[in-house]
């Protein structure tokens, strides 16, 4: 038997999308619940927060930040929009977010603010 032939084709286009794949970034298509998120909050489950309607896996990120690990720790698992913006955060801490961070967007939330506008420029 050959194998090779039993291997499904790369190039099979099931329920195709109108937008070519490679351009949609994945964490656009993905939708993560309340729920989810808030199991998120201890590092060895991993450490998730959401801002403007976007969830951000933190866990890599904690020694790195320039605020300290305690105040992501202090937030894992939930909304931290407001804290977010009241640092007044740079245009580098959300292109690192964006870069580094981001895997899915909140299920029932219309993403705002840096997230909304990362989902307009595609
Ligand atoms: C993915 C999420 C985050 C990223 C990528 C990030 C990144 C950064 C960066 C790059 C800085 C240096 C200053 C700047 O460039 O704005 C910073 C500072 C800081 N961040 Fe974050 N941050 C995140 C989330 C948060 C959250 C949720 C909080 C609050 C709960 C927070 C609190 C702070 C504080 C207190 C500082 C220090 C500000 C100062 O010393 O003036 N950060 N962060």
């Amino acid at each position: 038997m050959n194998l090779f032939k039993l291997r499904p084709s790369c190039t099979a286009v099931v329920g195709a999308s109108p937008i070519p794949p490679g351009l949609r970034k994945e964490w656009m298509d993905r939708r993560i619940s309340l729920c989810e998120l808030s199991a998120k909050k201890l590092p060895e489950e991993g450490l998730w927060i959401s801002l403007h309607g976007g969830v951000f896996d933190i866990t890599s990120f904690l020694r790195g930040h320039p605020g300290g690990p305690q105040v992501l720790l202090s937030c894992a698992g939930g909304d931290a929009t407001t804290a977010f913006d009241e640092v007044g955060h740079s245009r580098k801490a959300m292109d690192i977010a964006l870069r580094r961070c981001i895997v899915g967007l909140m299920e029932d939330c219309e993403p705002s603010g840096f997230v909304s506008n990362a989902i307009s420029r595609g």
